[in-house]
């Protein structure tokens, strides 16, 4: 009987979010017919979160009003079929009264949460990013041991742009590259030499460029000098690693796509937040400084995603603090007409707007134009 509550515990939760989620879609479409004169058709992704209400409400009916004579199958049935549902998995339904989007993948939660407690975790990094990529963060926590290297070093680099990082300090199992040397030999742009990379944020070689004594000139000239700051999409963490040799803190969010960046980030002294690019990052509103968002918030961000983060990156600033897109890439005429407008609601002061076109070979393909922009969040605001 416990479980069958916590299985309806868990549909109702799941019920709860997505109506909460289609509630506000719904209000600020109305609250804002101004800003949107085109009424925009309802996006798919929310016609089937009502249809995951509808059939969650269908399903607790059932549930609640058995018919007299089927409800000893009923009962046999849903018994048997929460028995298979994890107890962790149940135990962390209770403790978060809101949901998350994990409740949109069952099967990949299920398995997340399918292992035995108190013993090795089963090595599934895979797994838990596939999940966090489809908007299930924070993941649940586990009570068990996860995986660590079996014969870490223990000399680990002092200063950020080290000569090399120590191989034994990653389980390197899930990737085809066995070594850092062998991820810089087939792409040594990824930023796994640190290195290489020491002069990317001092230099000055276009427009484009911002070079971090120049920003940190601008920022202590305006009378709002940077001590702490966000990179989201931070790759191996090049850009906190420049931030620290001005004494400058600066957190890196970072997944592990294909690469081990959050232990690179890591080894190189630098914090790595494990966090994606559409959920909320867990940094307290009004405390950062500086918020940069990468070349990997780029126009293959959907466009309300993309609207959130913003927004996400001003409730971190202070007010006076900046928020820099460096080397935002998207096709020429969307830069004026779609993110200009989408920036500018915003409302912040542009220190700097450079944009200059994308010569690489996707990027004359696609005609696509970078903009680097250094924003300041207004002071009363
Ligand atoms: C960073 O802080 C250290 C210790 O306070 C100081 O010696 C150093 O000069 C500072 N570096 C910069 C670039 O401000
Ligand atoms: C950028 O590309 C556009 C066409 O995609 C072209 O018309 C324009 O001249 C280019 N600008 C520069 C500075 O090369």
């Amino acid at each position: 009987m416990g479980l069958t509550m916590g299985l309806n515990l868990l549909l109702l939760m799941a019920m709860v979010a997505t109506n909460i989620l289609s509630l506000y879609h719904l209000s600020s479409t109305v609250q804002s017919p101004k800003a949107t004169p085109t009424a925009q058709p309802v996006p798919d992704h929310l016609l089937h979160q009502l249809h995951t209400i509808r059939s969650a409400i269908n399903h607790l009916t059932r549930l609640q009003h058995p018919t007299p004579t089927a409800s000893s199958n009923a009962a046999t049935a849903t018994s048997s079929a929460s028995a298979a549902v994890p107890p962790d998995l149940l135990l962390y339904s209770q403790l978060s009264l809101i949901a998350s989007s994990c409740h949109n993948h069952p099967d990949l939660l299920h398995q997340y949460m399918n292992y035995t407690p108190f013993s090795m975790c089963p090595y599934d990094p895979d797994l838990a990013e596939t999940l966090i990529l489809r908007g299930c963060h924070p993941l649940p926590r586990r009570r068990c041991f996860s995986r660590t290297p079996s014969k870490p070093s223990s000399s680990l680099p002092l200063q950020p742009f080290p000569s090399s990082l120590p191989d034994s300090n990653v389980i390197w199992s899930k990737y085809s590259c066995k070594s850092f040397s062998c991820l810089n030999h087939y792409n040594p742009s990824l930023g796994f030499d640190p290195s290489l990379d020491s002069s990317r944020f001092s230099s000055y070689s276009s427009d484009l460029d911002l070079p971090v004594p120049q920003l940190l000139h601008i920022a202590r000239s305006a009378g709002s000098p940077l001590r702490l700051g966000v990179d989201i999409g931070g790759g191996t963490g090049s850009f906190a690693a420049a931030m620290k040799a001005h004494n400058v803190t600066v957190l890196t969010t970072t997944m592990n796509l294909g690469a081990p960046y959050s232990e690179a980030t890591a080894l190189r002294g630098l914090l790595p937040l494990h966090a994606p690019l559409q959920q909320r990052l867990p940094v307290f509103d009004g405390v950062a400084d500086l918020v940069r968002c990468g070349r990997a918030v780029n126009r293959w961000i959907p466009d309300t995603v993309l609207e959130f983060l913003l927004f996400d990156a001003d409730r971190m600033l202070r007010s006076g603090g900046y928020l820099l897109l460096d080397r935002f890439f998207s096709k020429g005429p969307d830069l004026e007409n779609k993110y200009k407008p989408l920036i500018g609601k915003l409302g912040y002061k542009k220190v700097k707007w450079a944009t200059a076109n994308k010569t690489d070979s996707s990027g004359i393909k696609n005609g696509e134009v970078f903009l680097t922009a250094l924003l300041q969040k207004p002071v009363s605001k």
